[in-house]
Order: structure tokens, then C-alpha cells, then sequence
């Protein structure tokens, strides 16, 4: 029989720490649909400063997300509260130049009405010399615009390269797609990044929403007395060095993810999930969204 317990003990948000042994929260939260639209941005910003109220004090946006609409809305969260928080926000890979991304964290800065990112993100490889990007970094980080970097959507062949670049140990994390319904990354990536301590920032931890659909999932939550969010948060956060950043606009489901850390996974409900989704049987490509 399926068994999940809540435990007081577990209530506690985990932390993750980063390798210059900072530590963050891991379970944080995600911005990639808000400020689009001006009606839903105090919508958005209740949600997010519910989340942080709650612990969820790790907030990531990119300059992508509604044109630097969404680092317009996490302004309005920060305001006041800006030391505990740790902001993440992405560069666009044609902004990823030795100029042109001083210029793009410049403008971040000013969506954000702050002075420094807690980590920048290269939101994906381009065509630009991955070399030049860490350098830009590396310059942004002496000037104190970013505290640490990293990277996104970097399969294990690229971040055998970035490693072997002059100062590219200094990565602070890999962010990529990991949730139930896609587990590809465990077959290689995943143990690597272990192996080399670097922890691993998981998107669209409940597979933009349409993973909770699965039948599957639903039943096996239903039968833990859980939400099949807080299921799959909890799946995703089972193991060390592992950050979760779901996206929410819906107070509910902001209260119902950060539940997922009472949540205490026992073997047989691992073994039902693994059956219902089973993790890689072979190498495969790094998905992307
Ligand atoms: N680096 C990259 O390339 C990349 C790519 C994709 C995403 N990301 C980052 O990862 C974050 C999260 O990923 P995501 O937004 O793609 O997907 P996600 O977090 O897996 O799913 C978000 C969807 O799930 C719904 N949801 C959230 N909590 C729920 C709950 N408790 N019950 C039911 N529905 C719930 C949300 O709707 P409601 O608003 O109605 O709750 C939304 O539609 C993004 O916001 C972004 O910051 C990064």
C-alpha cells in the first residue's frame, strides 16, 4: 500500500547550497507567462509575494518573459524585501556578447529597480563564443552587477566545455526541463552535475500544468491524501542538489506547491511513480521547451 506521512520536520523549507556555499531555497518560484498583460500584474504580484511569504524567497525571470514584463511585476515583489530575497534572471543568447550583456544585465537591473542579481543565466547556447559570455559574467561579477552565474538548457557535452573554460568552474547551476514526464536527464546530465557540485535548477517542475492531468498521477496522489502538484514538486526534490522554480498566479496553488515539502516520499510511492513514468532506459538528447 501507497504511504506518505506529513511530517513537521519536513515543513521546514530545504536549502540548497550553491558551489560557493551559498545556500538557497529549494523550492522556489517561476515568472515565464506574467507581465504580458497589465490587468493580471497585481494578480501576478500577490502570488509571487505569497510565495515568498511562504519561503519561497527564490524568484526567477529572464529578460525574455513579456519583453522584461515579468521583471517589471518581480519589482513590485522586491521592493522592501530585497536582502531576502535571491533573484535569478536569464540573458538572451544573442544578448550573451562581451558587451552586449553588460547592456542587457544593465537593463534587467533597471526592470528589476535593483543593483545586483543573486545568479544571471545564459538562457540557452547561441552562436556567440561561450568563452565570451563567462568572460562578460566574470565582468559583471568583479563589478558586483551579479553575484554568481550559470547557465540553462546545457546538455552534458556543454558543460564539459564550459567546465574546461579558464574561470567556467564558477558555474553556479545548469537549469533545465525536469519533471515527472520527462526524465531523460537522469540517464547523464543529472549525475555529472552530482559529480562535479553543481546543483541542478528544474523548469516547469509540473509540466506546465499538464502533467496534473495525467490519470495516472491523480490516483496515486488521491491516494496520499496530496494534490498531484504537490506530488510531482515533492517527486522532483527527492534527491540532493535539486531546485524546483514552479510558476504560479493562483494563490491556491501557490499554498498547494509549498505543501509539497510536508510531503514525506516513502519507497513503494516512488516505486508506483516510477512505474507510471519510468526514468530513461538509454542516453537521450537534453528536451527543451
Ligand atoms: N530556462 C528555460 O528555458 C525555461 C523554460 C521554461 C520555464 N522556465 C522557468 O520555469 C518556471 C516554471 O515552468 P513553467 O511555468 O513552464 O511550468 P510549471 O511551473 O511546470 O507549470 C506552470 C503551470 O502550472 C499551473 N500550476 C501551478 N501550480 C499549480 C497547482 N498547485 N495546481 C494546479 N496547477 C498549477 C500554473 O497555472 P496557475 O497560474 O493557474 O497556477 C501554470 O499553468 C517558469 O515560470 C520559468 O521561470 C525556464
Amino acid at each position: 500500500m501507497l504511504g506518505a506521512m506529513k511530517s513537521p520536520a519536513t515543513a521546514d523549507m530545504p536549502r540548497v547550497p550553491l558551489p560557493d556555499g551559498t545556500t538557497v531555497p529549494a523550492l522556489g518560484q517561476g515568472t515565464w507567462t506574467m507581465g504580458e498583460r497589465k490587468a493580471r500584474a497585481s494578480a501576478e504580484a500577490a502570488s509571487l509575494t505569497l510565495g515568498v511569504e511562504l519561503g519561497m524567497t527564490l524568484v526567477d525571470t529572464a529578460e525574455m518573459y513579456g519583453d522584461g514584463g515579468a521583471e517589471e511585476v518581480l519589482a513590485e515583489v522586491i521592493a522592501g524585501r530585497r536582502d531576502r530575497m535571491f533573484v535569478v534572471s536569464k540573458v538572451y543568447p544573442h544578448n550573451a556578447g562581451r558587451k552586449s550583456a553588460i547592456s542587457a544585465c544593465e537593463r534587467s537591473l533597471s526592470r528589476l529597480r535593483t543593483d545586483r542579481l543573486d545568479l544571471y543565466l545564459l538562457h540557452w547556447r547561441g552562436r556567440i563564443p561561450l568563452g565570451e559570455t563567462v568572460e562578460a559574467f566574470e565582468r559583471l561579477r568583479s563589478d558586483g552587477k551579479i553575484l554568481r552565474w550559470g547557465v540553462s538548457n546545457f546538455d552534458t557535452a556543454d558543460m564539459r566545455e564550459l567546465v574546461a573554460l579558464p574561470e567556467g568552474r564558477r558555474c553556479a547551476t545548469n537549469q533545465v526541463l525536469y519533471h515527472l514526464g520527462e526524465r531523460g536527464i537522469e540517464w547523464e546530465l543529472m549525475p555529472w552535475m552530482r559529480q562535479h557540485g553543481i546543483p541542478l535548477m528544474a523548469y516547469s517542475p509540473l509540466g506546465q500544468g499538464a502533467l496534473l492531468k495525467k490519470r495516472n498521477l491523480a490516483s496515486i496522489a488521491k491516494g496520499l491524501g496530496t494534490t498531484p502538484a504537490a506530488l510531482a514538486l515533492r517527486w522532483v526534490l527527492r534527491g540532493p542538489g535539486v531546485i524546483a522554480i514552479p510558476e504560479s498566479a493562483n494563490l491556491e496553488h501557490v499554498r498547494a506547491n509549498r505543501d509539497a515539502l510536508s510531503l514525506v516520499l516513502d519507497r513503494p510511492t516512488l516505486d508506483a511513480l516510477d512505474a507510471a513514468f519510468p526514468p530513461p532506459a538509454g542516453p537521450t538528447r537534453l528536451a527543451v521547451i
